[in-house]
């Protein structure tokens, strides 16, 4: 792709190339834009939280709305790119490129694939703490999804000091817990919620309700929208979505 540029860009300055010819050309340079694109991690090193299903899903809102979305799977047990294979085998239309990176290079090449995407979205391993630490490193934002159980808000305490940890070096970092699991028709109870209040972030209003669809849909390479158009599910994500764009405002 460079070697195109450099050769229309050669083109252009000794006007060899005919304006078709430079036209075509451009159509194939790659969108390289000076303001790279925002990285949203989701990170938390409790197994089981909701990373893959609201990275695959949060990854395919934004895609849908037009924007060029990169996802980089951090996780060496790569459910992403398992979800992408089978999206591909199912016959479903690729909606964003997947790709692994369960590196502690992860700081050094998320910045460079955001310099070509409007947004990068990392699947954070359970556990590993330096692939977390890399990834902190190169992100505008951290989600850390959490179930509504004080247990599960206490269970990330980890991923709170990692990221204190970061916020050292890289103050303009922002971080939200997103509640996934919530049972439909509940409230969140009054014990996980005040175990909220005592986290440095705060958490998004957008919560993500426990609904079959999503774990259908993860299993068989879709996301909920897809599956089911316009059910409570895509529309939770969907504010999810939004939610993530005003925060990276
Ligand atoms: N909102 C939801 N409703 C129903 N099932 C869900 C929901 N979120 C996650 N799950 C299910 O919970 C399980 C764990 O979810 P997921 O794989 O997204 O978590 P994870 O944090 O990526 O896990 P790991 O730490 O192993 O990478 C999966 O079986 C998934 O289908
Ligand atoms: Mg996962």
């Amino acid at each position: 792709m460079e070697f195109t540029r450099a050769r229309t860009e050669a083109a252009q300055k000794s006007g060899s190339a005919s304006p078709e010819a430079v036209r075509t050309a451009e159509i194939r340079l790659p969108e390289r834009q000076d303001r790279p694109g925002k990285v949203i991690a989701l990170l938390n090193q409790k197994g089981g939280a909701g990373k893959t299903t609201l990275a695959t899903h949060l990854a395919g809102e934004l895609a849908m709305a037009g924007s060029r979305v990169t996802l980089l799977d951090a996780d060496p047990q790569g459910s992403a790119l398992d979800w992408a294979q089978r999206r591909l085998q199912n016959g479903q239309g690729r909606l964003y490129g997947v790709f692994g990176l369960a590196r502690d290079s992860l700081h050094q090449e998320a910045p460079q694939i955001a310099l070509e995407a409007d947004y990068v979205v990392i699947d954070g391993p359970p556990r590993v703490a330096s692939l977390a630490r890399s990834a902190l490193l190169a992100a505008d934002l951290v989600l850390i999804p959490v179930q509504p159980s004080a247990y599960d808000v206490w269970a990330s305490h980890e991923m709170v000091t990692l990221i204190a940890e970061a916020r050292v070096f890289r103050p303009q970092l922002r971080a939200a817990f997103v509640i996934n699991r919530r049972v439909v028709g509940t409230v969140i109870g009054r014990e996980a919620r005040a175990a909220l209040a005592d986290q440095p972030f705060a958490a998004l209003h957008a919560e993500v309700s426990q609904r079959i669809v999503f774990a259908d849909s993860v299993a068989a390479g879709r996301l909920a929208c897809e599956a089911a158009p316009k059910c409570a599910a895509a529309r939770e994500i969907a504010a999810l979505a939004q939610a993530v764009q005003e925060m990276l405002q």
